[in-house]
């Protein structure tokens, strides 16, 4: 009997960032719905720099999370539907496409969120008040239809990686946990990790964004 071989697939900063997200959606919007907008901003801010912390890592980080890796264009998602397109770690051309959305998505959510103020300008972003009120007001009104948009995104993803289990019979969620998958057979295009030096650089221009924010808007 062989051992299983697990091929790495995705780096530690590229998993954390995946959990943080998940736990720091969810929390901005248990936060917002019960009206404790304290812990939306810090829990939002904190977002952020989570959210610059990814850009900067799908230009400097491990092969998998870089985003020259899976942005594709329309032809490599019409091979990969076609099934001719070869099994290799990472996002799937496919797939792609939804990890852009939610990025872009939850860019368009924390974005608009520095920006918002509520009706009578007490719950306020950070940034609401380098712009006119009625403008905060329409970044607010964003910040609404984009989170609706981002639930229905968030919820299909899931019901994605949901039917990759129980009609592909394809695991994706333990290598976003353990960062290794079985389901390569040779090592050619395993992840290639980029130097601690990077992942400190990228940390630090993520907090420091967040901190700034902190302060500026005196959380
Ligand atoms: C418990 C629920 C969730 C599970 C099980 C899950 C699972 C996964 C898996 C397996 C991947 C990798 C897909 C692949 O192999 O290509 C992934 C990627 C991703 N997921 Fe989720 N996810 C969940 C919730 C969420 C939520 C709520 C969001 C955002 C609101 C989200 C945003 C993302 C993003 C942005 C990526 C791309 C990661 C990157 O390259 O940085 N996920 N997710
Ligand atoms: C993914 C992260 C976020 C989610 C899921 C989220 C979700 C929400 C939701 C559901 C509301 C309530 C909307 C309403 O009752 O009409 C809200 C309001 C608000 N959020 Fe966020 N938000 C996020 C990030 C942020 C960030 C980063 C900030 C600023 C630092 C922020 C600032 C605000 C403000 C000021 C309001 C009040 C606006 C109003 O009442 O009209 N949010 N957010």
């Amino acid at each position: 009997m062989t051992a299983e071989r697990r091929v790495p697939v995705w780096d530690i900063p590229t998993r954390l960032f995946h959990w943080l997200v998940v736990v720091l959606f969810l929390f901005s919007w248990g936060a917002a719905k019960y009206h404790h907008m304290d812990l939306h901003l810090i829990s939002g801010i904190t977002l952020v720099g989570l959210l610059a912390f990814r850009l900067i890592w799908g230009f400097i980080g491990g092969s998998t999370a870089r985003f020259a890796h899976f942005v594709r264009g329309p032809g490599a998602v019409l091979g990969y539907l076609r099934g001719k397109a070869p099994h290799r770690p990472g996002h799937n051309p496919l797939g792609a496409l939804s990890v852009i959305a939610l990025l872009g998505l939850l860019l368009v959510q924390t974005g608009t969120g520095l920006f918002a103020s509520d009706t009578d300008g007490l719950e306020s972003g950070p940034l609401a008040s380098l712009i006119e009120f009625d403008t905060s007001r329409v970044a607010a009104k964003i910040h609404g239809v984009s989170f609706n948009l981002l639930l229905w995104l968030a919820g299909f993803h899931v019901v994605a990686v949901l039917f990759y289990l129980v009609v592909r019979r394809r695991d994706l969620v333990t290598p976003m946990i353990t960062g290794s998958d079985s389901a390569y057979t040779d090592r050619e295009d395993e992840l290639v990790r980029a130097p601690v030096w990077r992942f400190v650089l990228a940390a630090a221009v993520g907090a420091g964004i967040s901190w700034w924010l902190y302060r500026h808007g005196a959380v």
